[in-house]
């Protein structure tokens, strides 16, 4: 495999934060899920997001875009402490767009009206909005799939629709959950390429990507987070954490290698 990233952001020059989670905690009907997790993603990285089925990965997510709230702790983006500020408003005030794990797309719309009412309510522009829609559907290979309704697409095309929907309003922080799960080998490899684009196109850009793909996702990441029984085992560049005895004996085991 060729290289698909050229540079590896090893030393920040602001290390400005664009997400910090602060003493997080979080239980569901009194089981608890994340105890005083703490973290900083800065702007411009590419953050991997790693650990076992049912640690808390897409809660995490959740709590980033506010879909909830913590028992404990703060969440805050861009310095601002954002616990009360409302979904709809994390949006569209800080730019934050997610592809989630499950779903993402109106099922009985074909795949073009999907790209459609995203793009409604994110571009104001007609002449751009059409452009943006072909963009995406050329960008993410959708074309013979235009009209066809998302409940009839693969899990693949499903997954690659949901990821264009997420990119129509050229997002400053984008939350992917799982984002490789489905894709063959080219479509994972694009994708690859099209997560690594958006950090050049843009430095200021942050992409927090969760997938058990991990190798997929250590090789575009800039560095990583490893959460394990509630909390986080080991945060750093991917070269380092896989050497990391935790990591190793809680989620990567002793073969685990990437490159
Ligand atoms: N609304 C909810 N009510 C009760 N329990 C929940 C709720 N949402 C999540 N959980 C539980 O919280 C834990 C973490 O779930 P989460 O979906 O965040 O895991 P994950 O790390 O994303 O796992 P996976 O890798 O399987 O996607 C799981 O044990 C799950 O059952
Ligand atoms: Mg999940």
């Amino acid at each position: 495999m060729g290289i698909i990233k050229k540079f590896y952001i090893t030393k920040f020059k602001k290390e400005r934060p664009k997400i910090e989670l602060k003493n997080i905690s979080l239980s569901f009907n009194k089981r608890q899920i994340l105890d005083n997790i703490t973290c900083t993603i800065r702007e411009g990285e590419i953050c991997g997001l790693l650990g076992p089925n049912g640690v808390g990965k897409s809660t995490i997510f959740n709590l980033i875009i506010g879909l909830l709230k913590p028992d404990y702790g703060s969440v805050f983006i861009d310095k601002k402490k954002v616990n009360n500020i409302p979904i709809y408003k994390r949006s569209s005030e800080f730019k934050v767009s997610i592809v989630p794990q499950n779903g993402g797309v109106f099922s009985d719309l074909t795949t073009y009206q999907n790209l459609n009412a995203i793009a409604d309510l994110v571009i104001d522009e007609k002449k751009e909005r059409l452009f943006k829609i072909e963009y995406m559907i050329s960008k993410f290979e959708l074309d013979a799939v235009k009209l066809i309704k998302a409940k009839y697409l693969s899990g693949g095309q499903r997954k690659r629709l949901s990821i264009s929907m997420a990119l129509l309003s050229n997002p400053k922080i984008i939350l992917m959950d799982e984002p490789f799960q489905g894709l063959d080998l080219i479509s994972t490899r694009s994708l690859q390429e099209t997560i690594v684009n958006l950090q050049t196109e843009d430095n200021s850009r942050c992409c927090v990507i969760s997938d058990h793909a991990a190798r997929d996702l250590l090789n575009i990441s800039d560095r990583a987070i490893i959460l394990a029984n509630k909390k986080i085992i080991a945060h750093g560049q991917p070269k380092e954490l896989i050497r990391n005895e935790e990591a190793k004996n809680l989620y990567f085991g002793n073969t685990f290698n990437i490159n």
